[in-house]
């Protein structure tokens, strides 16, 4: 498998990760008591997945040798979405913020958890959509295979520093969140997750 395979298979696990996300979101806006849980885990999968395994690799690996393969031609596009990573993060952080008062009752932190975790959600999918359809493609057809193997190697080094099962600790990680959720909201989530997936059809 490739490195660029890995992060696409990242990304198939990340979304998975946002439609839990994006279902909980509509739990909260309705009101319903989504367990704290769901979003403990979403701390965690944010903190271990998302920033130091899968945008440690393209940060510290794909953008930096995209970047200078083009020469400094795509720096605002790198820019943009480092910036969005960071975002990202700082949405993490006013989910956890927002977390304390959630599961004390507080109105306030809830209507603020429900929020942010609404603009964390769609700023993923643009984020994700984006690198798929526009980002990874250009590094495909920027580099050539051989070039191509050279992050494989350095995507090796950086498995072995973090351990090997960061990807396996990954999945976990979001089948415990569909856990929770199917043991709170049974048909009414299974439900509402087809659906979701239904309709999104072809834009994956
Ligand atoms: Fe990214
Ligand atoms: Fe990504």
């Amino acid at each position: 498998m490739t490195a660029l395979d890995k992060l696409k298979d990242d990304h198939k696990l990340i979304r998975r990760y946002l439609d839990n996300l994006f279902l909980a979101h509509n739990f909260l806006v309705e009101r319903e008591e989504v367990p704290a849980s769901v979003f403990d885990k979403t701390l965690e999968f944010s903190k271990k997945f998302m920033n130091k395994y899968h945008h440690y690799r393209e940060e510290y690996v794909l953008f930096l040798k995209l970047a200078e393969k083009k020469g400094g031609t795509i720096d605002p596009q790198i820019v943009s979405l480092r910036d969005q990573h960071e975002r990202s993060r700082d949405l993490v952080s006013q989910i956890k913020e927002a977390l304390k008062g959630y599961k004390s009752g507080d109105e306030v932190a809830t209507s603020r958890l429900a929020e942010n975790v609404g603009y964390y959600v769609s700023l993923e999918r643009q984020h994700v959509n984006r690198e798929n359809h526009v980002f990874y493609p250009m590094a495909a057809e920027a580099f050539s295979a051989a070039e191509m193997g050279e992050f494989d190697a350095e995507f090796e080094k950086i498995e072995q520093k973090q351990g090997p099962d960061a990807f396996k600790n990954g999945v976990d990680l979001v089948e415990s969140i569909e856990a929770d959720m199917k043991a709170k909201f049974g048909a009414v989530y299974r439900d509402a997750y087809e659906e979701l997936v239904k309709n999104r059809g072809h834009k994956e």
